[in-house]
């Protein structure tokens, strides 16, 4: 999705303005800009494609090398296809304000009507060019550009993080934000704004976190922030980044979805340490500790969330029901905040997200404010919007996820669920001890998973020539059936769907021929022989099959074309290991047919627009 970064220092901005983009880069885009100030000058450079295009055009130029102050966007469009004129930074006719924005103008078509009938012209299709043209029209009345820009922010409606620019004050960034992320960096005779902690953090720890209906003024010397709706001074709050630069690092590794599928192991470990401890009875969930008492009356849960967490949340149904007793219903976040659905206050609300940005899964929390339901995270990344809101939650620690596909994150939300479902149980479930034991070996099961990397990938080489595939599991294998076929068509493009073994009669199995080949989770469980009739079905249909069983399974080798073993281990924690091998065998398939595995087309990491 889209990304900001501003910098307004006492030296030149552009080489750090450029690399706070190609840092905003994993989040997907399709084109790049920056507007600079230079002596009063302006100067406003775009391109579609990548920053290191930007980056050429923008460093031969030596009046935009000069520059002091300056604001730079990664656009994916919404409003009008990837072309220079859609771009950002937008301005205003005089070319004296510019801005840059995330989010949505939802009432841009009424306000360019009103501008439009004032005489101003619009050349690109976007929701943001109506932000320069109105605060030019508030600056016909309003003594300053801090109130135009304000009388601007009162008409807007929608989700947005802004930057501008204004010629006539060239010391000066404005920044506002509504549901979309911006965080002010404090720096030394310097200061930053950012829709992503990644772009400046080479810079700067210290940070301030704009709330909605906050906006802010940055010179290199101050940040003053007031709250344009309720007309307040705000003392500034910094805090303190938590993100590991040397954790985003690539490493010998070829692309970052390798990598992290490869930190999965480490990824349990981290979302485990401190928290569960072999040969204890309790879980340490220091994050639900001030609202202990209250969980002792939640008689629901409801998970709303999108994509790969999502999914980890069916997981997390399975994991508190079976574990907890509690019962559970996991919802589409984007559908949760338009149903109407009644809520008591011994409901807990669970929201999943990486990145902590997801809007609808933002909207669902905020749907349930009014009801005293109370509201809990399961987060990675730290100090997000979902982190803020939500009173109370557990933080996944698997460290900054690059790769547009989620890998890594389902693996910590998934060990999260499961340190949350024995939490809940109160230390009585038969499963607590065998489950605690288990988080404590997993990690070297995913290891020697990991182990068997070369063997799918010559898989991959063998099944890459199909286009459709199926995924099936009963029971947790399900969840997973789903994750491995959204994984395997975000990365290769191929057309996959995730079906519950037993509905294959149901409808599906009409599809299966001998170029549709099947993907059957059968890891051991009380379910498998039920899978194996599933499996003798689709082979009786000349449909190809690879399964994935557990180690010692040797039976299976009769009934199927391929096999991928994983280690044994409990129903429970059989997603972690499933999930491990199913992300490698997409990422496989991708690399196969050379697609680029870190950025999938179309696709943005951060999805902060509805
Ligand atoms: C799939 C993927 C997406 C995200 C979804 C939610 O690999 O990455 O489906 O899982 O967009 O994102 P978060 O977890 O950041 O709310």
């Amino acid at each position: 999705m889209c990304g900001i970064v501003g910098i307004v220092s006492n030296k030149s901005v552009v080489k750090p303005l450029i690399d706070g983009l190609k840092s905003l880069e994993y989040r997907g885009y399709d084109s790049a800009g920056v507007a600079v100030i230079n002596d009063h000058q302006p100067i406003n450079i775009k391109q579609v494609g990548r920053v290191e295009l930007l980056d050429q055009e923008v460093t031969h130029n030596d009046e935009a090398m000069n520059a002091i102050i300056g604001i730079g966007h990664t656009r994916w469009a919404t409003h009008g296809a990837p072309t220079t004129i859609n771009a950002h930074p937008h301005s205003n006719s005089s070319n004296t304000i510019f801005v840059v924005h995330n989010g949505i103008i939802e009432n841009f078509k009424e306000i360019k009507i009103l501008l439009e009938n004032e005489g101003y012209k619009f050349i690109s299709d976007t929701d943001t060019e109506v932000i320069p043209h109105l605060i030019d029209y508030y600056l016909k009345t309003e003594k300053t550009f801090k109130q135009a820009f304000t009388r601007a922010l009162d008409d807007l409606h929608g989700a947005y993080a802004i930057a501008a620019l204004y010629t006539k004050t060239p010391d000066s960034i404005y920044v506002a934000r509504l549901s979309s992320p911006l965080l002010i960096g404090i720096g030394n005779k310097e200061n930053y704004v950012a829709s992503d902690a990644s772009a400046i953090i080479n810079h700067t720890k210290q940070v301030v976190y704009l709330k909605d209906y906050e906006m802010a003024v940055l010179t290199n010397k101050s940040v003053k922030i007031h709250n344009f709706k309720r007309k307040t001074e705000i003392i500034p709050k910094t805090e303190e980044l938590d993100f590991d630069l040397e954790k985003a690092k690539l490493g010998n590794f070829p692309n970052y979805l390798l990598k992290e599928i490869f930190d999965s192991p480490e990824t349990v470990r981290l979302a485990s340490a401190g928290r569960v401890r072999s040969g204890s009875n309790i879980i340490k969930l220091g994050g639900l500790e001030n609202v202990k008492e209250q969980l002792k009356y939640i008689d629901r849960i409801v998970i709303a969330a999108c994509g790969t967490s999502y999914y980890a949340g069916l997981v997390g149904e399975y994991l508190i029901e079976e574990i907890a007793g509690l019962p559970v219903e996991v919802q589409l976040a984007s559908e949760f905040k338009y149903r109407s659905e009644p809520f008591s206050r011994s409901t807990a609300l669970i929201a999943i997200s990486q990145s902590g940005e997801t809007a609808d899964t933002i909207a669902a929390i905020k749907k349930v404010e009014n009801y005293g339901v109370l509201k809990l995270g399961i987060v990675n990344a730290i100090g997000s919007t979902i982190s803020r809101i939500t009173d109370a939650g557990v933080y996944c620690h698997a460290g900054p996820e690059l790769s547009v596909a989620s890998t890594k994150a389902f693996i910590a939300q998934v060990t999260v669920l499961t340190e949350i479902a024995l939490s809940l149980s109160n230390g009585n479930s038969p499963l607590f001890k065998p489950l605690v034991d288990e988080l404590s070996i997993l990690p070297e099961k995913i290891v020697s998973i990991l182990g068997q990397s070369k063997n799918i990938e010559q898989l991959a080489k063998k099944y890459s020539k199909y286009k459709d595939f199926i995924f099936m599991g009963r029971g947790y294998a399900y969840p997973c059936a789903l994750e491995g076929a959204l994984k395997l068509k975000e990365l290769t493009y191929i057309h996959a769907e995730g079906y519950a073994a037993g509905e294959m009669k149901h409808g599906p199995l009409a599809m299966i021929d001998a170029n549709f080949p099947t993907f059957v989770i059968a890891t051991d469980s009380t379910m498998t022989d039920k899978t194996l009739s599933n499996i003798s079905e689709i082979k009786a249909r000349g449909g190809p099959i690879i399964a994935l069983v557990s180690e010692g399974n040797k039976s299976i080798k009769s009934y199927t074309d391929d096999v991928i073993y994983v280690p044994k281990t409990l129903e429970q924690t059989q997603p972690l290991v499933v999930a491990t091998a199913l992300h490698l065998f997409a990422y496989h398939m991708a690399m196969a047919l050379g697609r680029n595995v870190d950025r999938p087309r179309n696709l943005a990491k951060s999805v902060t627009v509805e």
